[in-house]
């Protein structure tokens, strides 16, 4: 897949509004802020693609992305943006819970987290559920901008000794990558390569 050649192709506002649920799809999933729209920005070399924003929340729709035929890249809205009323985050986590569950393209799940704060509750949701549901997982530790490779690296490894201690581990693979830095891109294409395939 030349990723370079991505395209939008449609925002949901529900599962029912998605694009036909035929060929393969990847989704990046994550806490607000954690960078998911500037990962499928700086993947796709295109910084207008995806709208990124200081404003945690911005990724409001379900954000559908043309990466050849039949094979889709999925921005999903952030998880946990405090200054959205509580009715709203429920609508947005029945939302996600239902396009995770129904969506039977969905290949792969990248699952987003600011490397200085990795595993939060969420995460730890995200991740049993793709699981015990057989989903393969990928996460990225994004904005390992913010340290040296050495503090990095010892927290990929914490973070993969977390995910196996508590049996999160099957399916699920660890990277750091930074959107600024372009660190990570190559490792991040190969594990989507795989999962688009069709
Ligand atoms: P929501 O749509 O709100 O869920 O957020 P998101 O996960 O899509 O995050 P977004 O890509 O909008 O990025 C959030 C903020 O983090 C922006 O200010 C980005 O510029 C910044 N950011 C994203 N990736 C990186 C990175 O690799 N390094 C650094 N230093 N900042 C980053
Ligand atoms: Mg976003």
């Amino acid at each position: 897949i030349n990723y370079r050649n991505v395209q939008f192709l449609t925002s949901a506002p529900t599962l029912a509004e998605c694009p036909e649920d035929t060929g393969a799809e990847v989704a990046f999933a994550g806490r607000s802020n954690a960078g998911k729209s500037s990962a499928i920005n700086a993947l796709t070399g295109n910084s207008k693609l995806a709208r990124t924003s200081k404003t945690p929340g911005r990724t409001q729709l379900i954000n559908f992305f043309h990466a050849g035929d039949d094979q889709r890249l999925v921005d999903l809205p952030g998880y946990g943006y405090a200054k959205v009323a509580r009715s709203m985050k429920d609508e947005w986590q029945r939302h996600l819970a239902f396009y995770l569950e129904q969506r039977q393209c969905l290949r792969g799940l990248v699952l987003l987290m600011d490397i200085r704060q990795p595993l939060k509750e969420f995460d730890l949701h995200m991740l049993t559920w793709a699981v015990q549901s057989g989903m393969p997982a990928h996460i990225l530790l994004t904005k390992a901008d913010k340290l040296k490779n050495g503090p990095a690296n010892n927290i990929r490894f914490a973070v993969e000794k977390a995910l196996k201690e508590q049996g999160l581990d099957t399916g699920v693979t660890v990277q750091i990558f930074s959107s600024t830095k372009k660190t990570g891109l190559d490792k991040l294409e190969r594990r989507l390569n795989q999962w688009l395939a069709l």
